[in-house]
This record gives structure tokens, C-alpha cells and sequence, in this order.
């Protein structure tokens, strides 16, 4: 795949444009030094997983303030943390919440591991989530590579084959746009999907990176991707 994704520019919209979220650290706090706290940020991407960031919102702060820290989850009654999930849905999400939070206690003395490959020995947290909390708390120099980055990457590459037969290039591409702000450029990326690159469509007189975006080159981003034959 051809040129890398222009990573000063992603940054420089978020700078102005970053949504704010509960799980966010704010710009003045993050000038002066404070940094994403891994059990928030884990919370949040395992809530985020097929649930959207408006449904997340209320229940990120309900269990943050139930339990501010890991201990705190790890020592609640599973009932409690099943209750509280009611409504997130995919109840298998909540066990394995719960059991990582006792795993990050038991062997780790309440400290997330701080590299991806780490992270990824936890319960319930895969090559997603292990890739969004080393970036976005550890600035970690990897993709993040959700659904809506898929869509961001198939339409700035005007992919010409649907999106599964080409997961490798597509990573490789996004890992070798990956700046040294990576978890700033992570969070930039999924707002872009979120908010301007959005599946049915893309306002891309918005976008930092139209200049580079080859879908709208060609006139109809909104094509990408390309669905596969049945
Ligand atoms: N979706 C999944 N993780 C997210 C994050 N950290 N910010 C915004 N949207 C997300």
C-alpha cells in the first residue's frame, strides 16, 4: 500500500477536535503531566466493544464510581459487577471484566502490565484492547485497529477488495503511520470513523485527511468498502 496516513495532521485535528469523554484525560491535565489511567482506559474499550460510546458514557461512570480502581472491581461480588453490566449486554464481556480485574490484582499486585504483549496474557483482552491501552496509556508505537479504522483505511486507500482480504496490508499501513503521540493518533483515528468518515457518510470537507484520500479522489468515499461477494 502506497503513502502512510499524514500523522502531524490527524494530530493537529485532535488537538482542536478531540471529543471529550469521561475516560479522556482533559488537555489543561494532560499539559500538566497527567497521563491515562490503564483500569479506566481498559474499562472503557472493554465497554466500548459492540456497544456505542453515548450507550457507554453512564455506565463508564457508574462503575468508576462504585470502583475507582482495580481493587476496589476485583473485590466486588461478581452478582454486583453482573447487575451493574445489565443492559451492556454480551453478559460474557462482564465475567471476564471481572476475572481480569482479579487476574491484574492476583499476579500483577494491582498494576496493568504496560506493554501489548502483556496486556494480552489478561482475561478477555485480545490483540484490540491489549493495542488500545499500550497506545493510549504507554504510547506504544502500535495499530489500533478497530471496525471503523477499517472503514477510515478502505476509503483512504480506495481498497479494491473488501476489507478481509486485505487485513494485513491495512495493519501495516496503519502501523507504519503510527507517530509517537500514538495513543493521541489512536483516539484521532476513532473519532475521525466516528464523527467525519462515518458509514453511510463522510464529511470530508472536514477531514485532515482528505488531501491524502484516495476514495474521494475518485468522488463516492461512501462506496468503501467494498462488501464481499455472497
Ligand atoms: N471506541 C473504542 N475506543 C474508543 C476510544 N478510546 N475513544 C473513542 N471511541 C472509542
Amino acid at each position: 500500500l502506497p503513502a502512510p496516513i499524514d500523522a502531524p495532521a490527524v494530530l493537529a485535528w485532535y488537538d482542536r477536535h478531540a471529543r471529550d469523554l469521561p475516560w479522556r484525560v482533559a488537555p489543561a491535565d494532560r499539559a500538566r503531566g497527567i497521563r491515562p489511567d490503564p483500569y479506566r482506559v481498559w474499562l472503557s474499550e472493554v465497554m466500548l466493544q459492540q456497544t456505542t460510546v453515548a450507550a457507554v458514557k453512564n455506565y463508564f461512570l457508574r462503575f468508576t464510581s462504585l470502583w475507582p480502581d482495580v481493587f476496589d472491581l476485583a473485590a466486588a461480588p461478581l452478582d454486583s459487577v453482573l447487575k451493574e453490566w445489565a443492559g451492556l449486554g454480551y453478559y460474557a464481556r462482564a465475567r471476564n471484566l471481572h476475572a481480569c480485574a482479579q487476574a491484574v490484582v492476583r499476579e500483577h499486585g494491582g498494576v496493568f502490565p504496560q506493554t501489548s504483549a502483556g496486556l494480552q496474557t489478561l482475561p478477555g483482552v485480545g490483540a484490540y484492547t491489549s493495542a488500545a491501552i499500550a497506545a493510549i496509556c504507554f504510547d506504544e508505537r502500535v495499530a489500533v485497529l478497530d471496525g471503523n479504522l477499517d472503514r477510515v483505511l478502505a476509503r483512504y486507500y480506495a481498497l479494491p477488495v473488501p476489507v478481509r482480504e486485505a487485513k494485513e496490508e491495512l495493519r501495516a499501513a496503519l502501523q507504519a503511520s503510527v507517530p509517537s503521540r500514538a495513543g493521541d493518533f489512536a483516539q484521532a483515528m476513532m473519532d475521525l470513523g466516528a464523527t467525519i468518515c462515518a458509514p453511510r457518510m463522510a464529511a470530508c470537507m472536514l477531514c485532515p485527511i482528505q488531501p491524502g484520500c484516495l476514495a474521494t479522489k475518485e468522488g463516492d468515499p461512501t462506496r468503501y468498502p467494498l462488501k464481499p461477494a455472497k
